[in-house]
């Protein structure tokens, strides 16, 4: 028979089987659980296998995203970079710091217990696979990394800032404006009010917000809000 249901409500009947099958309690606890998706996910923070630091290398030294993540505005999805990245300063830089361990496991066949495999990180964004997301339809439209995980630049070790649930995905799908961005200030971490009269005479436009609005009109900046859009 022909599946007439997208692939993604499958998980429903079995939600439904679950509530129906606990007890008060545990129907109470569902409800908690659905009604309040910020508590499942935000703070989330797994320790890594090397204590990588986004505030020395963005902050300090002022590397680009780009410059590891890669993929972010060329695809949908944002890579995690590979050891050869590290390795082109790190065979150089800290050679000898025991932080770097891993990375000389897996990239430097001088090291003893060299074993070439990849550096396991520990990934702290994940969608369900019934929710389609593309980075580079967000970043090339002025919606900064900001918006979407926070002050990484300033963390000593990555958190999962934003809730990332159905219910944050449309509220600035309804109301884009807050925080739009020309595309040149997208990777800009230090974006403020102070940085929009480079992009406007109108003595009107005062905030990044009126900004944003003027942006989203200007490029008639309109995301979708239909089901399609987000599960295929
Ligand atoms: C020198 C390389 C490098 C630079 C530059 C860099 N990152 Fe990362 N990023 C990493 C590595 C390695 C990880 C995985 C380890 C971790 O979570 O710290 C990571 C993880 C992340 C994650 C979490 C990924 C997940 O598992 O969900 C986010 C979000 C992120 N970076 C955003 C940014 C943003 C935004 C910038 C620019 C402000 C940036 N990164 C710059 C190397 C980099
Ligand atoms: C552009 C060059 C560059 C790249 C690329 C780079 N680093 Fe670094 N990293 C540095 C420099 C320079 C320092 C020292 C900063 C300081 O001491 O203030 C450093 C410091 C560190 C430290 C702290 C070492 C200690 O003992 O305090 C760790 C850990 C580290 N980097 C891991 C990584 C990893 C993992 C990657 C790849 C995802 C990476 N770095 C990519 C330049 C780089
Ligand atoms: C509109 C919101 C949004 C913006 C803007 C955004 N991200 Fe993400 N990011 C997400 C979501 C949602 C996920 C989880 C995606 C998934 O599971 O497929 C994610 C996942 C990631 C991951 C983990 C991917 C993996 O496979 O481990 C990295 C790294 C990342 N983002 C980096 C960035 C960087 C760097 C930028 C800016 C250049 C950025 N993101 C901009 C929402 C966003
Ligand atoms: C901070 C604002 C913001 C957030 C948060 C956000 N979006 Fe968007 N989204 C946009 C904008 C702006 C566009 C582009 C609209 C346009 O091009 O007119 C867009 C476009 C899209 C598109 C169309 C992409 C394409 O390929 O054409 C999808 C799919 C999408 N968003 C999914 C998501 C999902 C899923 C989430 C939550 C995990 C999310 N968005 C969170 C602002 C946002
Ligand atoms: C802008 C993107 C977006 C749009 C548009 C959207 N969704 Fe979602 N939806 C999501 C995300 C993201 C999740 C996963 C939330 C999470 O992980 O907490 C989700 C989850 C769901 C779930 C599972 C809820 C649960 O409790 O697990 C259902 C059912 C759903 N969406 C139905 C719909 C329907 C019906 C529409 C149209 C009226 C719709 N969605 C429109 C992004 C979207």
């Amino acid at each position: 028979m022909a599946n007439i249901f997208p692939r993604w409500s499958n998980l429903l009947p079995l939600k439904i089987a679950v509530c129906a099958g606990s007890a008060a309690a545990g129907v109470a606890l569902a409800f908690a659980y659905y009604a309040t998706p910020k508590a499942q996910v935000v703070g989330y923070q797994p320790s890594q296998p090397i204590p990588f630091s986004h505030k020395i290398h963005v902050d300090q030294l002022g590397l680009d995203c780009r410059y590891c993540h890669s993929f972010v505005d060329v695809a949908g999805h944002s890579n995690v970079p590979t050891g050869n990245t590290c390795w082109n300063c790190h065979q150089h830089v800290q050679r000898e710091s025991p932080k770097l361990a891993p990375l000389h496991k897996s990239m430097d066949p001088a090291f003893p217990g060299y074993d070439g495999k990849p550096i396991e990180w520990v990934r702290i964004h994940k969608s369900p696979d019934y929710v389609y997301f593309n980075h580079s339809a967000h970043v090339n439209r002025g919606i900064s990394c900001q918006s979407c995980h926070g002050d990484v630049h300033k963390m000593e070790v990555v958190w999962q800032d934003q809730p990332h649930s159905m219910g944050w995905c449309l509220e600035c799908h309804r109301a884009p404006e807050k925080h739009l961005r020309p595309l040149e200030e997208v990777y800009n971490f230090n974006y403020g009010d102070a940085d929009v009269t480079k992009y406007s005479r109108d003595q009107s436009v005062k905030t990044t917000q009126d900004l944003g609005l003027k942006l989203k009109e200007q490029f008639q900046v309109k995301p979708k809000e239909s089901c399609a859009t987000c599960h295929h």
